[in-house]
């Protein structure tokens, strides 16, 4: 006969339901085995001091999930074909929690911020805000393209700080710059009645190509050198060309003057439509970044940015300002898919931009990732020397080149606390994104001594 050891308090009410709990916690656990018999009602309920009713209806309950067998005459069982771990509920997660991990190709992507630096108190002043002022029919379903609110204090803002010339009626919320760019593709395949020929600089962010391809484009790498993506090796056929202009992912090189001019220019001239990836625009530590391409071409540039980096991915909210005809396109697209973003976070969001909290937030990450950036230059020159940083001060991640197979480092970098991946492209040496958001500065050299060790062995021997 078993032992349960069971704990219920009488207080808390609803018995059985606690007994039911317990059980099940056991037989999850392992400590009671398929096959095991449980006290009879009568002797459990003597020992916890409870009425019988209460432990059959707790029985009763179990036998009904099929987790306990009764057979009369031969008591009550664990059913014999009950696993440890079958059928447990998900516990209630933390702040924090990596239970996701389960999901080994998602999270902790070298452009992930500090998940710790999220500005929860702001959030939850908009948030309650936004829910003691709401009107109730702001509840309903809205426009797919986004809450009024927030679509113009995006315009406004993307104006002042990414200098962007467009109308409130031009942006698009989205989930973020993977759903909005996947849109932009969909409305071109549609408009085209075909599949779109798609240019990506090489390398690129090799998770959005799956994207791209499934919204129906079919994908040429275009190199990239010091001064961004090379107009003169775009292909003649392009319907569109999609770039990351203020800080190319992952190289990190700015797009020089010259080569904006000249993007722009090919893409008025062959009717391309240039698909302009922010991501983490506002995150340049030097000086003010560039101002976007969009501004310079509104009626041929599509510019899509998120809050995924300045704010938190999980989010997922995000832009994209467009010609209005794109803008148009994408809108019914998002209205025929899924009838648009959750509208709370939306004027959460607006709220926060309207009342300066954005720009606050996003001033303090500014100064915090530059020093985290700083010093994991600063360490690199030490210990890996033969490494090569290359790019501009800002986002989230560093991207170094060296020689040989860089795969041996990522192991030991993220060992260290550093997100890290390999980047491979047709063109240019083997190089190493090393992210390090969520690494503190003054933890950043012992995490590269302990690399350099690794990388000593491994890497160079
Ligand atoms: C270069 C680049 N573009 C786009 C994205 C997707 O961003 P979002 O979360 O806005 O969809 C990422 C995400 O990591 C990225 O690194």
């Amino acid at each position: 006969m078993a032992d349960l050891h069971l704990v219920v308090d009488r207080a808390a009410g609803g018995l059985a339901g606690q007994i039911a709990r317990e059980v099940r916690e056991a037989v999850r656990s392992g400590r009671l085995v398929p096959g095991a018999r449980l006290p009879a009602t009568r002797d459990l309920a003597r020992d916890l001091g409870l009425s019988r009713g209460v432990v059959v209806e707790a029985y009763e309950q179990l036998v009904a999930e099929g987790l306990l067998e009764s057979r009369t005459g031969a008591g009550t069982r664990v059913a014999a074909r009950v696993a440890a771990g079958a059928g447990r509920q998900p516990a209630p997660g933390r702040p924090g929690d990596e239970r996701e991990g389960s999901w080994p190709h998602y999270g902790h992507r070298p452009t992930s911020p500090d998940l710790g630096l999220f500005p929860r108190q702001a959030w939850l002043a908009a948030v309650r805000h936004v829910l003691a002022t709401l009107p109730n029919d702001a509840l309903d379903y809205g426009d797919p393209g986004g809450v009024p609110a927030l679509r113009r204090e995006l315009a406004a803002y993307l104006g002042r700080v990414r200098a962007a010339d467009v109308s409130p009626d031009d942006v698009v919320v989205v989930t973020g710059v993977a759903q909005g760019l996947s849109l932009v593709v969909q409305a071109l395949v549609r408009d085209r009645g075909r599949r779109i020929v798609l240019a990506a600089e090489d390398p690129t962010s090799a998770r959005q190509l799956p994207l791209f391809r499934r919204a129906g484009a079919d994908v040429v790498p275009v190199p990239v050198d010091g001064e961004g993506i090379v107009v003169e090796g775009l292909p003649g056929d392009a319907d569109a060309v999609v770039v990351t202009p203020a800080h190319q992912y992952p190289t990190g090189v700015v797009l020089s003057p010259a080569r904006r001019a000249a993007l722009v220019d090919w893409a008025a001239r062959t009717g391309a439509l240039v698909l302009e990836d922010d991501y983490d625009a506002e995150l340049r530590f030097d000086r003010d970044p560039v101002g976007c391409l969009q501004g310079l071409a509104p009626d041929r540039v599509v510019l899509a940015g998120s809050v995924s980096k300045a704010l938190a991915p999980g989010l997922r909210l995000g832009w994209i300002a467009a010609p209005p005809r794109v803008a148009r396109a994408v809108r019914l697209a998002r209205g025929e898919l899924d009838l648009g973003s959750p509208v709370v976070d939306q004027y959460v969001l607006a709220h926060l931009i309207d009342g300066g909290g954005y720009d606050r937030h996003l001033r303090r990450m500014r100064r915090e990732y530059r020093r985290r950036r700083d010093a994991l230059v600063d360490a690199l020159a030490e210990d890996l020397p033969w490494m090569t940083v290359r790019g501009i001060s800002a986002g989230l991640h560093l991207y170094a080149e060296g020689t040989g197979d860089l795969s041996g480092l990522v192991e030991a970098a993220r060992a260290a606390g550093l997100s890290a991946e390999t980047v491979t492209s047709a063109h240019g040496s083997p190089g190493l994104v090393l992210g390090f958001a969520r690494l503190p500065a003054h933890r950043v050299a012992e995490a590269v001594r302990v690399l350099a060790g690794k990388a000593g062995r491994d890497v160079r021997g």
